[in-house]
């Protein structure tokens, strides 16, 4: 199909102007992207009629998306409520989100929760909605695109969006002072940060939101379902997998706790933990409430039975992770590469430094039968260029050392 005149201009000045060209220039040079999942095993996935690769790019940190428990819930959902409610939540909500959210507030320890579909959907609804059209945003540098984005629309409503960066906590009081007479502040961090593992600082974050009567809207994306309560050399990431803000032991005062379930539960779902003032608020408030699709029934259902096997086994689970992530970082280290990760959580950046290498490593990885996300500029910083491996329960030992020998080898190609 020809591109018609219109089309054409448009990408073509897209690819001039924004440096996520970068981006669509590698589609050509790798395999590593846009591949079709033929068939999976475990975490092995058929890319091709003969080739497999060992998957260490998945979220699902607990392994639920291959739990056998899952299937008999979804279907007899599905047989109760039909495969999608329509209706936006403002209309009507099947009542299996009074049991989740209940149950998800009785997890995290929030006065309740609010269930919408994803962690992008929240931010972009419920940030604008706290800001109004005078708000002041205080955003980390690190924290995840999608909140840079929410900032940005609530930006466009006469919110100021200020930022600094990750831990530099003198910058953001000196920011907190210069607002101080602005009565909606929000600080806006990742829980744990995608491409780091770093946990956001919350004690000393929220020690300066209360200090200035802000908020720290914490996006838990990754923590929730990894981290938890009562870190302890068994399990130091803590157990029950309740967030970051439990990991750390600490109340909910002066947090909106965001805590996403499309990676380490394996559904497509999210929620905000809140008061019941908030609640309501934002079920006024926030676009995608009362303008927007629900979850489907079966991501529902996988929630609900996710957290009744992380009853059961999650912390079972979390230990594997703990140890197969703690192999994983050991041996790339011990063969001399760069490894960001000062935490033991299961994101495991291994610092490349250079596109074209990048791409030819990336090459490397997928014929040695491993598949990682591959991050060039502009999804990390120049120089900063990596592969990012991610680990889950459902991974072997044996899947980490061949992992760890495919780096072998792009050592011995980096060294020629
Ligand atoms: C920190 C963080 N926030 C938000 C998201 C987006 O989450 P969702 O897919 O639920 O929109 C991601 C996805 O990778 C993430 O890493």
């Amino acid at each position: 199909m020809n591109m018609d005149k219109a089309q054409k201009q448009i990408i073509d000045i897209n690819m001039e102007e924004n440096r996520r060209s970068e981006i669509r220039k590698i589609f050509d040079r790798t395999p590593m992207y846009n591949l079709s999942a033929l068939e999976i095993d475990g975490r092995k996935i058929r890319v091709s009629k003969n080739h497999w690769v060992i998957d260490f790019a998945s979220c699902n940190y607990l392994g639920l998306d291959l739990d056998p428990e899952m299937d008999d819930d979804v279907s007899s959902n599905i047989k109760k409520w039909g495969v999608h409610p329509s209706w936006c939540r403002l209309v009507a909500s099947p009542e299996i989100y009074d049991e989740l959210e209940r149950k998800l507030a009785e997890l995290i320890g929030t006065e309740t929760t609010l269930i919408l579909p994803t962690v992008t959907l929240i931010s972009i609804g419920v940030i604008p909605a706290l800001m109004g059209k005078s708000g002041v945003m205080f955003l980390d540098k690190s924290a995840h695109e999608t909140m840079y984005e929410a900032g940005k629309i609530a930006r466009d409503s006469g919110a100021e969006l200020e930022s600094y960066k990750q831990d530099d906590f003198a910058t953001l009081e000196d920011l907190l002072i210069k607002h101080k007479n602005n009565p909606r502040k929000l600080i806006i961090v990742d829980g744990v940060y995608s491409m780091t593992g770093d946990y956001a600082d919350l004690p000393k974050l929220v020690e300066l939101a209360k200090k200035y009567d802000a908020m720290v809207y914490v996006d838990d994306a990754h923590g929730f379902g990894v981290v938890g309560e009562k870190p302890d050399e068994r399990n130091p990431q803590g157990y029950k997998g309740n967030g970051v803000v439990k990991y750390y032991g600490m109340s909910y005062d002066n947090i909106i706790y965001v805590g996403g379930c499309s990676k380490a539960y394996s559904s497509l779902a999210a929620f905000i933990g809140c008061t019941n003032e908030m609640k309501k608020f934002l079920e006024a408030f926030a676009t995608p409430y009362d303008l927007s699709g629900p979850c489907p029934t079966a991501s529902l259902a996988t929630m609900l039975k996710g957290l009744e096997i992380n009853e059961k086994r999650g912390d079972e689970y979390r230990e594997k992770l703990w140890k197969l992530t703690e192999r994983a970082i050991d041996g790339i280290r011990k063969l001399g590469f760069t490894v960001i990760n000062k935490t033991g959580f299961p994101i495991v950046s291994v610092v490349i430094g250079d596109t074209d290498k990048l791409i030819d490593t990336a090459n490397i990885l997928y014929e040695k039968g491993i598949l990682v996300t591959v991050a060039p500029f502009p999804m990390v910083k120049r120089g900063e260029e990596c592969h990012r491996i991610t680990l889950t329960s459902a991974n072997t030992e044996q899947e980490v050392d061949q992992l760890i020998g495919a780096f072998a080898e792009i050592k011995k190609y980096l060294e020629k």
